[in-house]
């Protein structure tokens, strides 16, 4: 009897120790090493190889993989008890260094000849090409297969789907597209599937509902809190998530089959169709993902009886659902998220919210909530609260402030008036404030000095005044706009060191510029317009050398712009118009390297949390774009690059070297002093949609080369001193403007209608042949001219200088 009870035991014990045993005594088959060196030799190769030594990069990850070393003891390799390899981690694996060095799916192909792989992870590699389905027909023991974060073109491949014991696929973010084949069907043993962030367009297939085991859980960087210090950040969901692709069609309505479901996460989809019913069914889900579809119909208010929902995720932009404001919800659910953005509620911030004690995350931007912040909502202890872009009204309560840990308060677009809470420093786990385009007045609290994990503040189009400011040296800032307030005194300098957005425009902010402005060694938007600001230029801005964007525009900045201006090899916006800048425009200025490339897109590939998709919305730069003033969000700012140098004393003449900076969509130099020719060289300029070089005191002859700028839409050279034909061909043609080469002394060509000799036949001058040759020749090659001509001229006030206009007649 005594044995047979202790059988077990020992055999556990055995077992144990059986685990305890060096793995040494176990080495890898040799086949498998051999797979493995391989791989490691391919990496290796493919970076000595990097044709620029500049670029090179030493491949060290995989240092531990020696030959001499049994492979069970290498690093990211984990083997079974008898030593064959079973798990392969080879996450990030490969340095991302952007382009430089390209690795391809044909590069891994030795892994394929390790057959007893039962986890591979592979993800975050930026490896491009098609998934190689032969090589994963090898595979067959594979129950976790993970390749988020690379460059895979085309569809999932079949193959995937015969890897029948899988339970774990995620293949998000991988740059997929094509269709999810109803083949998915097969893998009745997946618990988990991650096809986030991918093209993948068409239906959800219907066997989906197949899959009775799907309860994935997986950890994400919540979509949300992402790049923000915060507990939550990494909370952890189960989900079966399918967002940020071009799913369209309907959610199926059986879906309340596959009850086993925790997470069911569709958004950033294009389905359609109402949210069906049958999701009460799910009565374990605890996270829905519905946003920003093309969702329709009435909100199932029974979402709020599924006990076990904890984040709720509905509405968002695309959708048009109907919220019913009367119904009356007494909710089951203890809900942790609740995001609700642009759901059409309306009324006062409903109440039933007050019983969801463990709310965490509270987002209901986007309606039309009236009223007051309630105070019960300012007591709960939440760590975000985003209520932007709604009509709430009163000031900001404080007991918002006495808990320790708000982390995000959103109260942009309403109606807050009444001063800011003194107590705000309080709320030590701030990470994010933005209270912008409200009426709130009076001082910017001094507690703000104690707010040390503050990242992001903005305080914009409020009725802030004052001349006295926090010290915010001891907070993380990275971004701060306090533009369009009524601050006055001192540019406030109490910074702290790592700040990258600096936004004072629109106060009256006075002084010079401070010194210390060069101590901010990662600044890259620095935007002062339309205040009082004094200084040399050259004494303190070229030496801020991480400028990607700086806007004086319309302060009383003197100075001239140095040499020196070439160091500041990011800036792709400067805006110095409206100061009293002197001297000439240096050559220098030609070689500021961001103003030559062409603007690209910057393509992110990581999560936008609400820190970038904020900064993307409320980030705004204001320039003067083809005669209007407009915003450029931060989204297209990296699109655009501007120099404007208008309404200055600036001397001299144009450099030819100017021509180098092709990158520029405008270029303005009007409303100064300056003289000398139109340099050929603009013909170059081939990203240059808007010139502005009127109002200076320009003679000659207007290049034929600007025929060559394609992207030409606007072209004022008017009041000036130039003479001759306006070039024609390309773009050319249509700059038929009148006001726009006004005021010269003797231009001609068709584009202002006014014939020049050259193009005056010999035998012009006897009447007769004046009618053989008429107009209808000239409007033969017209394009775009205004039908109306004369009464446009008319219109435009112009009347005055008609005489001067056709002076060649
Ligand atoms: C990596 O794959 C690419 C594309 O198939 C191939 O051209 C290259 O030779 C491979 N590099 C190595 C070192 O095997
Ligand atoms: C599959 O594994 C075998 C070794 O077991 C190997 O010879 C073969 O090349 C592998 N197939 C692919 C497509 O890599
Ligand atoms: C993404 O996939 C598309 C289509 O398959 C392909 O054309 C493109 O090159 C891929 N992108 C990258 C960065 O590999
Ligand atoms: C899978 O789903 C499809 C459609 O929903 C169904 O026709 C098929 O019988 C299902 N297969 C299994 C094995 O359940
Ligand atoms: C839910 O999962 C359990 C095992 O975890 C399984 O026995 C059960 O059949 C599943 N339910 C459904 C409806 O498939
Ligand atoms: C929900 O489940 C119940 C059984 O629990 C079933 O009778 C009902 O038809 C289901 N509803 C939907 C919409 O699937
Ligand atoms: C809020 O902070 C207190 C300590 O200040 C802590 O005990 C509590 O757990 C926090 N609440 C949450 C939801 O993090
Ligand atoms: C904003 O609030 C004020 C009172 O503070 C009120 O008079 C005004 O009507 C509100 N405006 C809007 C658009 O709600
Ligand atoms: C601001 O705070 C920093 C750090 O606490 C301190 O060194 C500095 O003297 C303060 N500046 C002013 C003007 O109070
Ligand atoms: C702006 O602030 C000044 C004091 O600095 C004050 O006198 C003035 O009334 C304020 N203007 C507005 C519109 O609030
Ligand atoms: C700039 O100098 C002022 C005093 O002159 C100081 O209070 C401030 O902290 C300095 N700021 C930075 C970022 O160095
Ligand atoms: C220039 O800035 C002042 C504020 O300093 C503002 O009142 C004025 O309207 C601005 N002028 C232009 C043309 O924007």
């Amino acid at each position: 009897m005594a044995t047979t009870q202790t059988t077990p035991l020992l055999i556990l014990s055995f077992l144990l120790m059986l685990d305890s045993i060096p793995i040494s005594s176990f080495s890898c088959p040799l086949y498998q090493k051999q797979a493995l060196l391989h791989f490691k030799s391919t990496l290796t190769t493919i970076f000595s190889s990097v044709s620029n030594p500049q670029d090179s990069y030493p491949f060290e990850e995989l240092y531990s993989w020696n030959s001499d070393y049994d492979c069970c003891s290498w690093d990211h390799v984990t083997c079974s008890r008898t030593g064959t390899v079973t798990e392969l981690d080879l996450r990030a694996v490969v340095p991302y260094i952007s382009d430089l060095v390209p690795v391809f799916c044909d590069n891994f192909t030795s892994l394929f000849h390790i057959r007893s792989l039962k986890k591979l992870d592979i993800s975050t590699n930026g490896w491009i090409g098609e998934i190689p389905g032969d090589g994963f027909r090898n595979l067959t023991e594979l129950v976790d297969l993970r390749m988020r974060e690379n460059r895979f073109q085309g569809t999932i491949p079949s193959q995937l789907f015969e890897l029948k014991s899988l339970r774990v696929l995620d293949l998000s973010a991988s740059n997929l597209s094509g269709n999810l084949s109803p083949e998915v069907g097969k893998l009745q043993n997946l618990e988990s599937l991650n096809l986030n962030r991918n093209f993948i367009t068409g239906n959800i297939p219907e066997e989906i509902g197949n899959l009775t085991n799907l309860r994935h859980f997986s950890v994400r960087r919540n979509n949300l809190f992402g790049g923000i210090p915060s507990s939550i950040a990494n909370m952890e969901v189960q989900l079966l998530d399918f967002s940020g692709n071009s799913f369209s069609l309907q959610i199926p309505a059986d879906i309340g089959r596959l009850s086993n479901m925790t997470t069911l996460d569709l958004s950033y989809n294009r389905i359609t169709g109402p949210i069906p019913s049958s999701i009460r069914n799910l009565s374990k889900l605890e996270t829905l993902a519905l946003q920003n579809n093309k969702l329709s119909g009435e909100v199932p208010t029974s979402l709020f009886t599924i006990r076990s929902l904890k984040n709720l995720f509905i509405g968002g932009e695309g959708n048009s659902l109907i919220w019913n404001n009367k119904a009356k919800i007494v909710p089951r659910c203890s809900l942790v998220q609740i995001s609700m953005l642009s759901c059409g509620m309306s009324g006062e911030i409903p109440i039933w919210i007050s019983s969801q004690k463990d709310l965490r995350y509270l987002d209901l931007s986007g309606n039309q909530l009236e009223g007051r912040f309630p105070e019960w909502l300012a007591k709960m202890d939440i760590l975000g609260i985003l209520l932007s872009n709604n009509k709430i009204t009163g000031s900001i309560p404080p007991p918002l402030f006495e808990s320790g840990n708000l982390t995000i308060l959103d109260l942009s677009r309403n109606n807050f008036s009444g001063k800011l809470p003194e107590k705000i420093g309080n709320a030590k786990s701030m990470a994010m404030l933005v209270l912008s385009r409200n009426k709130i007045s009076g001082q910017i609290p001094m507690s703000f000095s104690n707010l040390q994990s503050l990242v992001f503040l903005d305080l914009s189009r409020n009725r802030f005044s004052g001349d006295k400011f926090p010290n915010l040296s001891d907070s993380s800032l990275l971004y701060l706009d306090l533009s369009y307030n009524n601050l006055s005194g001192k540019i406030l300098m109490t910074l702290s060191r790592g700040i990258e957005n600096l936004f004072l425009g629109g106060n009256k902010f006075s002084g010079d510029l401070p010194w210390n402005l060069t101590t901010l060694v990662n600044l890259k938007h620095l935007d002062l317009h339309n205040n009082e600001i004094r200084g040399n230029f050259q004494d303190i801005l070229p030496h801020i050398r991480t400028l990607e964007v700086l806007n004086l525009r319309n302060n009383s900045i003197d100075g001239f712009i140095p040499k020196t201006i070439s160091n500041l090899k990011f800036l792709r916006i400067l805006d110095l118009s409206g100061n009293n800048i002197r001297g000439c425009i240096p050559q220098e200025l030609a070689n500021l390297a961001s103003m030559i490339e062409t603007p690209h897109m910057s393509t992110s590939n990581s999560d936008l949390g609400y820190y970038e998709s904020v900064y993307y919305t409320e980030l705004e730069i204001i320039v003067n774009w083809k005669y209007y003033l407009r915003g450029l969000s931060g989204r297209s700012l990296s699109l655009y690059s501007f120099l404007d140098l208008s309404d200055n004393t600036i001397s001299g003449e144009i450099p030819a070297l100017l021509g180098n900076l092709k990158g520029l969509k405008a270029l303005n130099i009007s409303h100064n002093n300056i003289s000398g020719h139109i340099p050929v060289s603009f013909g170059n300029l081939k990203g240059v949609e808007s010139l502005d070089l009127s109002h200076n005191t320009i003679s000659g002859l207007i290049p034929e080369s600007l025929a060559k700028l394609d992207e030409l839409t606007v072209l004022d050279v008017s009041n000036n001193r130039l003479t001759g034909k306006i070039p024609m061909g390309g773009q050319m043609n249509t700059m038929n403007e009148l006001k726009y080469f006004a005021n010269n002394n003797g231009l001609c060509g068709m584009q202002i209608r006014i014939r020049c000799p050259e193009d005056i036949p010999p035998s012009e001058g006897r009447e007769e042949d004046d009618e053989k040759h008429p107009w209808i020749l000239w409007e033969g090659t017209w394009i775009g001219f205004p039908v109306g001509f004369f009464s446009s001229i008319l219109i435009m006030g112009y009347l005055l200088n008609f005489q001067q206009l056709f002076k060649f007649w």
